[in-house]
């Protein structure tokens, strides 16, 4: 078995989904161990390809599981400031496993470590354990005659943790240079960073696409999370009916999926091309496939053809952009307004879809002045035209000792919204 630690990104529930979606469609054997905000434990057969982070828009890092070690002791040694404690921390932390790639490394060593727990009785201390820990790692290197340097996170930073580009920039994977440190409810982890998330090459698909459109932005990391949400792989073909500049659409082309994109405005229909196109020469992408056609949703099956799409992933349009925070009346009417929309769409998509296919849509969450959240209602609507909602989390994904999950398995679908926004995103996963 090989476990392996996921760090979420800042929607850990979303992050969550991802994966296990990732993983079940392509029939890789998981179970979740533990889950919290801030990581989980994924138990695996087959040792995982650390290039999965790359296909991941919602896993910040992954870590190889070196070591374990009873949280109990961790607090003894910190909390408590038990010696003993604290001695039997560095014994069982500091493995021959642990330090393996930092001992090969061929230069004087930098290494780091990161802190990772959603207690908040340890979070304080998680600048102590790293300088400890960090202290220990040295001395022990030093004993094996390496030298190295060790990177903290400086007193200001209220998290003992590198961020991902520190990691990166630092070349630390290289070397299994990062120790993971996580610190669950009864067990703590201890892993090596094996891959990080690369923000430039998402950041490279944001801003460096021959064309782009602000307001209607969706972010790719966002977009390929939903991509991953609808099953889609390399082999199947993927429809976005309301492409825009082909954001999503990207996403599912670098998993090597055939796509198909449509939109109503003409000139979207010219810059997603363009922006493919940029796409697959940037990617190097062989055999990339794609055709974007122009028409109103409405048209989708006469357009696209019936049951001729594996998965469709949109995010239509999510009303005007609001200066102020609505009143609840005025978002109401904002919703009202926007459902023939959504719900021809549903029609469309369930007549596109090929049997069992799947569809990932985004309606929006819009904010009031009183707090309150003013949603889409669909249920009525994919009741009628035959759609199954489909629950990101079910029981047999999770181990005997993974912590209570009773709460994520009601969750048919999830919400991305800032606390600064006045619009958020609630996505659905939908089955024909
Ligand atoms: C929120 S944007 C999609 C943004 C896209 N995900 C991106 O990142 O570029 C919605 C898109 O739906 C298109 N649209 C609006 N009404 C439509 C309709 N009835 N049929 C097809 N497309 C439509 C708009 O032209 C717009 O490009």
């Amino acid at each position: 078995m090989s476990t392996y630690i996921f760090v979420a990104g800042k929607n850990w529930i979303l992050s969550l989904a991802e994966l296990s979606t990732y993983f079940q469609t392509r029939n890789i054997q998981f179970k979740i161990e533990y889950f919290s905000t801030e990581f989980f434990t994924f138990n695996f057969e087959t040792p995982l390809d650390s290039r999965t982070i790359n296909d991941l828009g919602g896993t910040i890092k992954i870590a190889q599981l070196k070591t374990t070690l009873p949280s109990k002791t961790l607090k003894e040694a910190f909390l408590e400031r038990n010696k003993p404690a604290q001695k039997q921390t560095i014994q069982t932390s500091i493995t021959s496993e642990v330090l393996d790639g930092m001992v090969k490394a061929s230069d004087k060593l930098l290494f780091g470590i990161s802190v990772y727990t959603s207690d908040n009785a340890i979070k304080p201390l998680g600048g102590r354990i790293q300088r400890f820990i960090g202290s220990a790692i040295k001395d022990e290197l030093a004993a094996q005659g390496k030298k190295s340097r060790f990177m903290g996170t400086g007193q200001e930073r209220g998290e003992a943790q590198l961020s991902h580009v520190e990691v990166l920039k630092k070349n630390l994977v290289e070397n299994q240079a990062e120790v993971l440190l996580c610190i669950g409810k009864t067990q703590t982890w201890v892993a090596n960073t094996v891959a990080v998330h690369n923000p430039f090459e998402f950041q490279k698909r944001d801003i460096y696409k021959p064309n782009q459109r602000v307001i209607f932005g969706m972010p790719p990391r966002l977009a390929r999370m939903m991509v991953n949400l609808s099953g889609c792989m390399q082999g199947k073909i993927l429809l976005d009916a309301f492409c825009g500049v082909g954001t999503i659409l990207q996403e599912a082309l670098l998993e090597y999926a055939t796509v198909v994109g449509m939109d109503v405005n003409s000139w979207c229909i010219k810059a997603t091309e363009e922006n493919l196109a940029w796409l697959t020469a940037e990617y190097s992408i062989s055999g990339a496939d794609f055709r974007v056609l122009q028409g109103d949703v409405g048209r989708l099956a006469e357009k696209v053809g019936v049951e001729s799409v594996d998965c469709i992933v949109s995010e239509p349009d999510l009303g005007p952009a609001l200066r102020e925070t609505p009143t609840g009346p005025y978002a109401h009417k904002i919703i009202e307004k926007l459902e023939p929309l959504f719900f021809g769409f549903i029609e469309e998509a369930y007549r596109v879809l090929k049997p069992r296919g799947r569809l990932v849509v985004v309606t929006p969450v819009i904010r009031t002045r009183s707090r309150e959240a003013v949603t889409m209602s669909l249920d009525e609507k994919l009741g009628e035209v035959g759609f199954k909602r489909v629950y990101a989390f079910t029981d047999d994904m999770f181990s005997s000792e993974a912590p209570e999950h009773g709460r994520l398995m009601g969750a048919t679908s999830l919400v991305e919204m800032d606390e600064r926004h006045k619009i958020g995103r609630e996505i659905h996963i939908l089955q024909k």
